[in-house]
């Protein structure tokens, strides 16, 4: 007989690349456009990009060195390493076992005794990664070991493309345990996957992507997501979570995704009944001739919602607080969502709330295209591992690019040989990229 325990996240740690691309001041200028475009648009005011040094393996190395250093974790203690990239440099051999290499270096034991893999669908494989470890340990396969789940990727689009304006790097280290400190996940999921191409990479270093297309297959896959979590779990109300952390490519897709979460959890509750005097009711699809009718209605109707105080209150307590960091970063690809997720609880215990108990509503989505809903309970030792995050100083110290700066550095990324560029930051006691075309050294 063995004890059903709770499984779930028991420690964050978060690494930006170390510099920065201010988008209202350097890049709009440079593009010739309204930074207004950045601020209020796309809800980005910086976009985190490596140093010249920095690579998905040298990220994912030191946020995973420091999350186990303050733990105090061995390597005994971990029994599982998968790594969730979208930025791989090798087909074969997958990235947790450079990031493994590099740990081995700071710990008189090695990891031969864990598993390793490394888990790929666009954005969603961090979330994915997370649930393979979920699964582990819940069918008793850990020896009460716990798994390390890293989220690293260089989110870095064509020159010139539309994608440009949402970049972003860093990485995500994640320690997955029976009893969790930070949050409890829930067994109920739901999903909703469709085979699309709207943005994709095969044999390329960038996406090809269509952005407007991008964002219409993301609203559409996560309502699936939202009914089939609803059809396993609990008709949901909008004031059940506290916090509802979304991947967000960029703030203002948040901004979407929130909205159209809000509309589907009022339907038929008080919320509905008392904007009815103001807005009026939620059209119904049999109201309406056909399809198109009933979504312009829909419309319409979101519209108004967006303006009402009732809404605007609660994207400020539920929804605007999980977008702090991505504000000042971009998008991290792998890693965003759960960057998601450390900002509202980071907002949280800088307010000095208590929220042990809470629940958490979080929205994962990967292009190619797959959406998971799923709950979190936020466990008792919340606040004291939030409290470990240095993310502020780190953003704090990053180096600023100037616009020639930042092409030599996107060209960097690109594998591009030919560029001789000067690293921007000082790297002090952490894992480095000693040379295009070398492997991973160690300081
Ligand atoms: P764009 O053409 O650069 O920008 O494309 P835009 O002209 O559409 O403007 C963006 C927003 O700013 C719009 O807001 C404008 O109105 C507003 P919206 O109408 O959508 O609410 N705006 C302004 N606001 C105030 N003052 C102004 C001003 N000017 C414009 N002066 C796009 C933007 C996101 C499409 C582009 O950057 C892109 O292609 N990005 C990459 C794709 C992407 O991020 N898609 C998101 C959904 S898919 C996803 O999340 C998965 C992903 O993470 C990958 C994965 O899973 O692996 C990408």
């Amino acid at each position: 007989f063995r004890a059903m325990t709770t499984v779930g996240i028991d420690a964050v740690e978060i690494w930006a690349g170390k510099c920065k691309l201010d988008l209202p001041g350097t890049f709009a200028p440079a593009k010739d456009e309204d930074p207004d475009k950045y601020r209020k648009g796309l809800g980005l005011e910086n976009s985190s990009f490596p140093d010249v040094y920095e690579d998905i393996v040298t990220m994912g190395a030191n946020a995973a060195k420091r999350l186990m250093e303050r733990e105090g974790l061995e390597p005994d203690d971990i029994g599982r390493i998968d790594v969730a990239t979208e930025s791989a440099f090798d087909n074969s051999k997958p990235v947790s076992t450079y990031i493994a290499g590099c740990l081995e270096e700071v710990y008189e034991d090695d990891f031969h005794h864990a598993n390793k893999g490394e888990r790929k669908f666009a954005c969603i494989a961090g979330t994915q990664s997370i649930d393979d470890a979920y699964n582990w340990i819940k069918a008793g396969r850990n020896r009460g070991r716990s798994a390390l789940v890293v989220a690293t990727d260089t989110a870095l689009y064509a020159r010139g493309s539309s994608g440009e304006a949402t970049q972003g790097a860093g990485a995500v280290a994640m320690l997955i345990s029976e009893d969790p400190d930070l949050v409890e996940l829930s067994t109920e999921q739901g999903y909703g996957s469709a085979d699309e191409t709207d943005f994709l990479k095969p044999n390329q270093q960038f996406p090809s992507v269509d952005g407007k297309r991008s964002m219409q297959v993301y609203l559409a896959r996560m309502r699936e997501a939202v009914e089939d979590f609803e059809s396993v779990a609990w008709d949901m109300h909008p004031e059940d979570f506290t916090y509802i952390p979304f991947h967000t490519p960029f703030p203002g897709m948040v901004r979407k995704a929130g909205l159209l979460g809000y509309r589907h959890m009022i339907r038929d509750t008080e919320i509905e009944d008392d904007l009815a005097g103001e807005i009026g009711r939620q059209p119904r699809e049999g109201e309406y001739e056909d399809w198109d009718a009933y979504e312009a209605a829909i419309r319409d109707y979101m519209d108004e919602l967006k303006g009402t105080d009732r809404y605007q209150a609660w994207y400020a307590d539920t929804i605007d607080p999980t977008l702090s960091i991505a504000r000042e970063v971009g998008n991290w690809y792998t890693g965003s969502v759960h960057v998601a997720r450390a900002s509202a609880l980071k907002a949280a215990a800088e307010q000095g709330r208590e929220l042990a108990g809470e629940k958490l509503l979080v929205g994962s989505y990967g292009s190619g295209a797959q959406a998971e809903i799923h709950a979190e309970t936020v466990a008792d030792g919340w606040k004291e591992e939030i409290a470990q995050l240095n993310i502020d100083d780190q953003l704090e110290q990053r180096y600023d690019l100037d616009f020639e700066e930042y092409e030599q550095i996107h060209d960097v990324h690109n594998h591009d040989m030919t560029v001789d560029v000067e690293e921007f930051t000082t790297p002090e006691g952490e894992f480095v990229f000693a040379g295009r075309g070398r492997m991973n050294e160690r300081l």
